[in-house]
């Protein structure tokens, strides 16, 4: 954690501080006493959370049982439905009218999808999955833009308890491929495609793709017609969306579930080639998403216009596009496209046609918006912002008070919340109205959350001291296991610090206890906001017939937080080629890596190398690598078996850096 640290000193110097006003303050609605509760006993706190924003169809009556840890089990003998919670009882009080969705299309199409209206198409959706003969318990792979359809068809899910799993849109065939096979999913909801960009882009070939493999369980493939392109079809498999819904009843009874029920799989990286299918169960990730939605956007239904702008591929599309708000109440925003189509004031466009009060957002887009400059945000009203979130990656400083200085006015609160698909909901953010804000930091554990940070030893480390971020005690919203490998799921989280959850990132408190993450501590990368696994995108490189050897880094960019950095070496019979082709050979593997995983996973930049610096007992010493990659000196090489390399692939980057 070297070169984190160096970044750290710089973050600690960070002495500016911003209290809440007195008028927020005065309405917020956390306050210093819900921390005062959930200390004096952190169960009985939970469980009211559980009670005042969930309606149960039989009620609990025990709070956690974690007898069968790491495994916890929460409010186990309540039954309840998600759908039920986030649409039906907002129009049973009467809130029918009440606006859900304000979705914005790339090319500037709208609608407005109320909450009545959502129940309509989601028991329409439900009805379909049932006629397909999808039972509770049967998982559903979703692959969507961000479209109302893709809001819909997760409700639709979990109304009938069929766990789902999204899969991201920009996610290739391939990627695809195994996250339906490992889900092992019946049916499968996509669409002809998404704008993006300004143009269409397909989605359904990649589902054609992904299924001509001929190895899984998908009986039906409903297909949402979004950009009319043509698809290609399948019969007796592919089905319109709007077709298979037309005749569907717009009744439907919600099933109710146990508390443990699975509501979703959603695959994330590891340190490991292959993706962790995390699970989680219904009712404690429901509790902890609409709690924390709640405190830390203050969220006022009545008034209030949230916009998140992830996509709900990732998890904070999960719990705080689909989950969380909904279950609230809240009118939210759902953009489907890219910030700069078709110019970069896209967003500010946004927030000023609907008002939007709450913004939820990654470092990464705020860094890209610092530099194409505050003109942008400058010609639109952004006044009714009140509340600004930040997710994903640490937040510097810097773009934390251009966050709050060019977006926000100097008026709002900015919250950066540091959380994990694992961990399902926020963990540990700034209370609005309460926490006198400190940008770069993270700051404090939500009330009901104990974090704290520890050494090698599995001691805790106090003010000042580097480590490990561990979470102490279970969570409503923690996963319960990977997905069909439980022993990984032991391994990975709880082997480090037996029984204690091992969260992968490296932390640190300041001396008034306030926490600064500084980055993963394993082989897993943070590009834009997006996991990804170093050893992935290895074994993807791995896989082209020219490359024998791959060693991958993320390297810091100023944009993106980290980039994919990758060294190669060619098999001799392609090196020839490659040396008379030149940067072709570079071209031919980033596209690979793109096809095998997703664009989002193209390295920035592929060295070809003829080794890679290794430890006498064979493994890569990718700090070295990072060393060059970031183009600072070299690190100690004496542990390595041959300490020339280091010369000749610093010398190789330097010329590639020079051509
Ligand atoms: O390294 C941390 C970083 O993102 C990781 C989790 O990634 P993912 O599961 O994809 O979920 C992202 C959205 C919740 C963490 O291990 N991370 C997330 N939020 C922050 C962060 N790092 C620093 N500050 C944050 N606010």
């Amino acid at each position: 954690m070297t070169d984190q640290d160096t970044t750290l000193e710089n973050l600690l110097t960070e002495t500016r501080s911003f209290q809440p006003s007195p008028e927020f303050a005065a309405s917020s609605n956390a306050s210093p006493e819900l921390y005062e509760q959930a200390e004096a006993d952190r169960l009985a706190f939970w469980a009211e959370q559980a009670r005042r924003f969930l309606s149960w169809d039989t009620p609990f009556e025990e709070v956690l049982d974690n007898s069968g840890a790491p495994t916890a089990r929460w409010f186990a003998d309540g039954k309840l439905n998600a759908t039920y919670n986030a649409v039906d009882r907002h129009v049973e009080a009467g809130n029918g009218d009440r606006v859900a969705l304000l979705f914005e299309g790339e090319p500037g199409d709208t609608r407005t999808i109320t909450y009545a209206d959502l129940k309509r198409e989601v028991s329409k959706a439900a009805n379909t999955l049932e006629s397909l003969g999808v039972r509770t318990g049967d998982r559903v792979a979703i692959y969507l833009p961000m479209i109302p359809e893709a809001v819909i068809a997760m409700l639709a899910c979990a109304r009938i308890g069929a766990p789902h799993s999204v899969v991201f849109g920009g996610f290739s065939a391939e990627a695809l491929h195994s996250r339906i096979l490992d889900a092992d999913a019946k049916v499968v909801i996509t669409a002809d495609g998404g704008y993006r960009r300004g143009k269409p882009s397909a989605l359904k070939p990649a589902v054609d793709e992904a299924l001509s493999h001929d190895d899984t369980d998908v009986s039906t493939v409903l297909v949402v017609r979004r950009t009319g392109q043509d698809v290609a079809w399948t019969d007796g498999r592919d089905q319109w969306w709007h077709e298979a819904l037309e005749g569907a009843s717009e009744e439907h009874t919600p099933v109710p579930v146990e508390a443990e029920h699975p509501l979703y799989i959603l695959y994330t990286s590891g340190t490991t080639g292959k993706p962790k299918g995390i699970l989680h169960t219904t009712g404690g990730y429901l509790v902890q998403s609409a709690y924390t939605h709640w405190y830390v956007f203050d969220l006022k239904p009545e008034t209030d216009v949230y916009w998140c702008t992830a996509d709900v591929g990732w998890v904070t599309g999960h719990s705080y596009v689909t989950y969380g708000p909904l279950i609230n109440g809240a009118t939210q925003v759902l953009y489907e496209g890219t910030p700069d189509s078709p110019h970069k004031g896209r967003w500010w466009d946004i927030v000023q046609k609907y008002g939007v009060t709450i913004l939820y957002t990654a470092p990464t887009a705020i860094r890209t918006m610092m530099k194409w400059g505050a003109d942008i945000p400058g010609e639109y009203d952004l006044t009714s912002l009140r509340v600004l979130g930040s997710v994903g990656e640490p937040i510097n400083p810097e773009a934390w008070i251009w966050y709050r200085r060019v977006i926000g006015g100097d008026r709002t609160p900015v919250v950066d919340t540091w959380w994990q698909t694992e961990t399902g909901a926020i963990m540990i953010s700034p209370l609005p109205g309460v926490t006198d804000a400190k940008p770069g930091s993270a700051q404090v554990a939500v009330p009901g959350v104990h974090v704290d940070v520890w050494n090698d030893a599995g001691q805790p480390v106090g003010p000042g001291g580097g480590g490990y971020l561990v979470i102490n005690e279970p969570w409503p919203a923690m996963l319960r296991t990977i997905w069909g490998d439980h022993e990984r799921f032991k391994d990975t989280y709880w082997a480090r610090f037996p029984g204690t959850y091992f969260a992968g990132d490296g932390a640190k408190f300041d001396e008034d206890g306030d926490v600064w993450l500084l980055g993963r501590v394993d082989d897993v990368m943070n590009v834009s906001g997006h996991r990804l696994s170093t050893t992935e995108i290895e074994s993807a490189l791995v896989s082209h017939d020219w490359v024998a050897e791959a060693a991958v880094v993320g390297a810091s960019d100023a944009t993106t937080g980290q980039a994919v950095v990758a060294f190669v070496i060619l098999r001799s019979d392609a090196l020839e080629a490659a040396e008379a082709e030149g940067e072709k050979v570079v071209g031919e593997l980033r596209n690979h890596v793109a096809h095998e995983i997703g664009p989002i996973a193209k390295p920035r930049s592929i060295l070809v190398v003829s080794e890679l610096p290794k430890t006498r007992s064979g493994k890569i010493m990718r700090r070295l690598l990072r060393d060059v990659a970031e183009n600072r000196p070299v690190g100690d090489v004496t542990t390595l078996a041959d300490s020339s390399v280091m010369d000749s692939i610093s010398a190789g980057m330097q010329a590639s850096a020079g051509d």
